[in-house]
């Protein structure tokens, strides 16, 4: 069964803006234009796209905390705007910029507060507790005002926060974003075993292109409130057009080798780099030089994400009809 479901979802803001002296002008924002997919349970989903493209939108409209303009949508079965309270208690929710946790008070009395709140019963609440303090290495924190956390603290302590009381899907807008690389492996790792061990879904949104590498097999991209993408993350390089390099290390200087299987893109010395598109097995290639130069040794590599991500982002806003897979 699914756990979460979109059909044509949308999300309209009005905004005002002044434009003088007692002139404003009414303007419309499609934050979120129509979207569509569906998560079954158990998923991790990673969720990405440019600044303003309307992740946040669709995930507050996932919590129920904003209200769709139109189409459909379902968490567990429960329309999230029209019983926002049933649903808090399905899901867990954590957003990287901002906390969950009362600012002045230690992190446990947080916790004993939603506790109260939840009405998580005792013997959950002490076992998630106990799982959440060991693996996010809270121990030490405990005791100390949420205020005084550092950034990579407060996140940890906001994650346990919302998986105090056992949710099936948690989303994360961001939960890794000025984290130091020992903090963001911390939390990816324990993600993971969420994911693995309890079957929790997840939703991630980011900006950290490892995040997605290292947890998600399934990626949604989105710009200007539509889904450009959905599928494998190694799908992505295809869309992207990317290309793979090969890397050879010839016996002897020589000039750019001939080929009709890539394109040599620099020569130095006895090394050569030749791009080949990204979809297509260098098995052939290799043959190919193998038979006619002496190689040495040779290494390929792999393209870069980022720079797949980027074209796409960077062709979003016209080439969107002709980039758009979903
Ligand atoms: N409450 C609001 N009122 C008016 N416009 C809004 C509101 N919230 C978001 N928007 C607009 O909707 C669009 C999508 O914003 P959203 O926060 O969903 O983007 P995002 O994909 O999360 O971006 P980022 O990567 O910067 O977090 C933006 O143009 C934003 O200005
Ligand atoms: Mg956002």
């Amino acid at each position: 069964m699914d756990l979460i479901e979109l059909d044509g979802v949308e999300k309209v803001f009005d905004v005002r803006r002044r434009t003088g002296f007692m002139r404003r002008e009414k303007r419309q924002v499609r934050a979120v234009d129509g979207i569509s997919f569906t998560i079954p349970r158990g998923e991790m989903v990673g969720y990405i796209g440019p600044n303003g493209a309307g992740k946040s939108t669709t995930i507050k409209m996932l919590t129920g905390i904003l209200t769709p303009s139109g189409g459909r949508l379902r968490v567990a079965g429960i329309d999230p705007a029209r019983e926002r309270t049933r649903l808090a208690s399905r899901i867990g929710v954590v957003f990287g910029q901002r906390t969950t946790l009362w600012w002045d008070l230690p992190l446990k009395d947080s916790y004993r507060l939603m506790h109260r709140m939840y009405r998580i019963p005792d013997a959950r609440f002490a076992a998630n507790m106990e799982r959440c303090v060991e693996l996010l290495d809270l121990a030490e924190l405990l005791d100390v005002p949420v205020r005084q956390l550092s950034l990579g603290q407060r996140m940890r302590g906001d994650i346990a926060a919302a998986l105090l009381h056992d949710p099936e899907v948690l989303y994360l807008d961001e939960p890794t974003i000025g984290l130091d690389v020992v903090s963001k492996s911390k939390v990816r790792q324990f993600l993971r075993d969420l994911n693995a061990e309890l079957g929790t879904t997840v939703l991630l949104t980011t900006h950290d292109l490892t995040d997605i590498e290292q947890l998600c097999k399934r990626v949604m991209v989105i710009d200007h409130g539509r889904l450009m993408y959905d599928g494998a993350l190694a799908g992505l390089h295809e869309v992207g057009e990317s290309e793979r390099m090969l890397v050879v290390d010839l016996e002897q200087e020589l000039p750019p080798v001939e080929t009709d299987l890539a394109r040599v893109v620099k020569v130095e010395g006895p090394r050569q780099w030749l791009a080949f598109p990204a979809s297509v097995s260098a098995a052939p290639l290799v043959a190919q030089l193998a038979a006619s130069y002496p190689l040495l040794d040779l290494s390929v590599r792999e393209p870069d994400i980022e720079a797949v991500i980027a074209k796409m982002y960077a062709g979003g806003a016209d080439g969107a009809q002709g980039a758009r897979l979903v």
